[in-house]
């Protein structure tokens, strides 16, 4: 061996050892405050440091796992400042990257699961698919934002706790609700709770498009339903809505951080918006003044005409083009103004419909007394009885208990927004319940999944979207995500309190809870 070629040799080793033999700071990745808590996590002691170097390596071949990447660069940026580069690659790393990518072989794990590995000279996510990938960044994002505890511009190095992470979700289905019906709100607004629901592994968005006080969605064959019946809201303002293109801009984004958008068209109840601007769906062919007030319960298409189902047709038609995801909600709650046979006729119609257009029902729990087919989801909000009648019909359960899950109840009685007919929904209540233990007779095979409806009476814009989302929707997440025996109240506030600095660096209007021991800060309100 030439002598110049072994100096470069030994030069070599020499780097490498000084890389290697680096001290690194210790810490602890079980203290990672990680919410929704995995399935499991080991720890190793050590630290991997980020750095201006770091790559976000991801694996070749999937124009998914290359998005990803980029949005874990972009995420890291937001949170450290660092700008890292992104790089496929053939093959895992050997020092100092990230490296995203997809091995279908850990059954385990199923398809929003991952495998994340830390140790001091690499990062491994590992996932059966995308969207596992997609919720184990989310980890990510906060074992880099915890690992120290230190503020984070002041940091001299961006450390993650060394170790592993196995996790997957509990329910499949894990949303939340948003009322742009009683008053609008922009895309932005629908954006931005999508990223901060993304941060926390939810994973659908059921937005609530239709009722009494507006009709949000553009339906070309039907377009006096925005222009008169969304021209105002609760209150009197006035209103909005969206347009086709739109809604397929909010499909889009929800899709590119893993969440479904399930729409809602409200029937045969909570209808004004539409009667008032069709005479024709009316029974006595005259159409009602538009409604700004908060009551339910007074309306109904007249289910006895054959253009009403014309109309659902031309809707559900519509409404199902722009939808992704396999679900249409039809409503079916409060239809105070229907007679019982006539609601159950109108439903067992209204679930073909669906059907024909290729999606399947889901339906506020009223809706189980209509001939619902095995396949049909129920959402419990109110009555057990119903909720459990649909489970004997073979549906599943989507679970929104009103006095748990409800984000329009105030905390307390000093909240200023909100309401509280299904009584206070402070941070503990919110996250004391087991979905599968909350209802006599409904069990974890009959559960679809958890749900939190944020209804929109009182509530007109972002600062109050987020002041009654967060954080009880945090804990929903958790509910939705991590299994029972996994999850305790004390646990869960000491590491929610960690989480209330990343929040308001995001800018969020929580509310800063006083059963939350919070760091560092004082309330928001
Ligand atoms: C509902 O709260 N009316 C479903």
């Amino acid at each position: 061996m030439k002598k110049n070629v072994l100096l470069a040799l030994l030069a070599g080793m020499m780097v490498q050892l000084t890389v290697s033999c680096k001290t690194r700071i210790p810490a602890d990745l079980t203290k990672a405050n990680l919410i929704p808590k995995p399935v499991t996590v080991t720890a190793t002691g050590s630290s991997f440091e980020l750095n201006e170097s770091t790559v976000v390596y991801v694996q070749e071949g999937s124009e998914e796992l290359k998005q990803i990447g980029q949005l874990l660069a972009d995420e890291i940026k937001a949170i450290t400042d660092l700008t890292l580069k992104v790089q496929t690659t053939a093959q895992a790393p050997k020092r100092n990257g990230l490296f995203l990518t997809i091995t279908p072989e850990n059954t385990q794990i199923g398809t929003e699961g991952y495998d994340l590995m830390v140790t001091e000279d690499v990062v491994t996510l590992k996932a059966n698919q995308s969207a596992g990938v997609f919720r184990g960044l989310q980890t990510i994002k906060q074992v880099l934002t915890f690992t120290n505890g230190a503020d984070p511009k002041q940091q001299p190095v961006w450390l993650m706790a060394t170790g592993n992470i196995v996790d997957y979700p509990e329910y499949a289905y894990r949303g939340a609700m948003l009322d742009v019906a009683r008053h609008f709100f922009e895309v932005k607004d629908v954006k931005r709770l999508i990223d901060l629901l993304a941060d926390y592994k939810i994973n659908i968005l059921h937005l609530h498009l239709s009722d009494d006080q507006g009709w949000r969605i553009e339906i070309k064959s039907w377009p006096k339903l925005t222009a008169i019946g969304g021209s105002t809201e609760v209150g009197g303002g006035e209103g909005g809505f969206y347009t086709q293109e739109q809604y397929k801009e909010i499909v889009q984004y929800a899709k590119e951080r893993y969440i479904t958008i399930i729409p809602e068209i409200d029937m045969p109840g909570h209808t004004n918006a539409a009667l008032a601007s069709y005479p024709e769906l009316n029974c006595n062919n005259k159409a009602p003044k538009l409604y700004t007030g908060m009551k339910v319960g007074f309306s109904s298409l007249c289910t006895s005409k054959e253009i009403t189902y014309k109309f659902v047709d031309d809707v559900i038609g519509e409404v199902a083009a722009l939808t992704d995801g396999p679900y249409i909600h039809i409503g079916g709650d409060e239809s105070h103004a229907t007679k019982e046979k006539d609601y159950i006729k109108f439903m067992n119609r209204v679930q073909d419909i669906v059907k024909a257009h290729g999606k399947t029902m889901i339906g506020w729990d009223e809706v189980a007394h209509a001939d619902i087919k095995p396949e049909a989801i129920i959402q419990y909000w109110a009555k057990s009885k119903n909720a459990l009648l649909g489970v004997e019909k073979g549906a599943k359960v989507i679970m929104s208990p009103s006095k748990q899950a409800y984000l329009d109840m105030q905390y307390d009685s000093t909240t200023h927004l909100g309401l509280h007919w299904a009584g206070y929904v402070e941070l503990d209540q919110a996250y004391n319940w087991d979905p599968a233990n909350l209802v006599e007779g409904i069990n974890k095979e009959n559960v679809l999944g958890v749900e939190s409806p944020l209804w929109s009476e009182t509530v007109t814009n972002m600062d109050e979207i987020e002041y009654m989302v967060f954080p009880r929707i945090i804990g929903h997440a958790e509910i939705g995500w991590t299994a029972v025996e996994n999850r305790s109240w004390e646990d869960y506030k000491v590491r929610l309190a960690k989480h209330g600095k990343r929040l308001k660096e995001l800018g969020v209007n929580y509310y800063a809870s006083p059963l939350i021991p919070w760091e560092n800060e004082d309330a928001t309100k």
